[in-house]
């Protein structure tokens, strides 16, 4: 059988701010239809690496393929567009707004006028799909027409990867999705996390929480200072590979020859 084509790759990505080096040459791969867990210490530069696979910036140098083609996203729109969202850690939901508006917050469904003047918003068509959208994904909520802040963390970060999973068709990555969440909590944000791959959506999921990871991820790769420095198969690997490879004493993926040297001259080009 042939291997299937990566959706979303990152080759050789180099990221700078200022004198830090975040990306040096970082390579990653997601296929359709998986969990693949990015791992790494603090400061291995996931959160950097996931910004510029989702529109925040575009890399100092290397290249991003989308099912094998090279892409420039400038913008959060235009990983929107080939169907990417993504959930942060922080919650970055509003909390005055219920369920429904926060579901269709930037993309308010509206009704009636002439094009887009006069017309107002559909309340009512964004309440029925909320509620189809959270039951799809078996999200049970006690009230749907309170604010979210007075939910649980859990139940906002609920939302917040519903509304990921409604409006990514292919792709959604989750920068630490628990992070600021308990135990049972953080157990059904990873229930959550499974529906999504099983509705047919790629999750790449940022952690660096080993459990977690090990409960739901088919793949890992792992970044260290900039660079993949480890991958692992579905059933390749156990808990001890994976705190190996962060913490560098396992390599899977040395750096081609010359490669580092190569980058390294590229972070010190316009120095005096
Ligand atoms: N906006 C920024 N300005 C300056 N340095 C940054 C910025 N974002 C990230 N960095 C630096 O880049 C490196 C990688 O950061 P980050 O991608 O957040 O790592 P991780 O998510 O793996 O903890 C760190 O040294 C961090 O301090
Ligand atoms: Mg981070």
């Amino acid at each position: 059988m042939a291997e299937p084509k990566p959706l979303l790759q990152a080759c050789q990505l180099v990221k700078r701010f200022g004198s830090v080096q975040a990306l040096r040459g970082a390579d990653f791969c997601v296929y359709p239809g998986e969990v693949v867990a990015l791992m790494g210490d603090n400061g291995a530069g996931k959160s950097t690496l996931v910004r510029a696979l989702c529109g925040g910036f575009v890399p100092d140098a290397g290249e991003i393929l989308f099912q094998g083609r090279p892409i420039t996203m400038r913008s959060p729109r235009d990983a929107q567009a080939l169907g990417m969202e993504t959930v942060y850690q922080d919650l970055a939901l509003a909390p005055d707004l219920d369920a429904a508006a926060n579901l269709f917050l930037g993309r308010e469904l509206l009704r009636g006028g002439w094009g887009r003047r006069l017309a107002w918003l559909d309340h009512g068509e964004m309440r029925r799909r909320t509620v189809q959208a959270l039951a799809g994904m078996q999200v049970t909520l006690p009230s749907l027409r309170e604010p979210i802040a007075s939910l649980s963390g859990g139940q906002r970060q609920s939302i917040a990867v519903v509304r990921a999973a409604t409006w990514a068709q292919r792709l959604v990555f989750m920068d630490e999705p628990t992070a600021a969440l308990g135990v049972a909590q953080t157990r059904a944000v990873l229930e959550l996390i499974v529906r999504v791959r099983d509705s047919g959506r790629a999750v790449v999921l940022i952690s660096h929480n080993l459990p977690d990871v090990m409960s739901v991820a088919d793949r890992v790769e792992v970044l260290r200072l900039g660079r993949r420095t480890a991958r692992f198969a579905r059933g390749e690997f156990s808990a001890d590979r994976i705190v190996a490879a962060i913490t560098g004493a396992l390599v899977t993926e040395p750096p081609a020859s010359g490669e580092a040297i190569g980058i390294d001259m590229a972070a010190h080009k316009d120095m005096p």
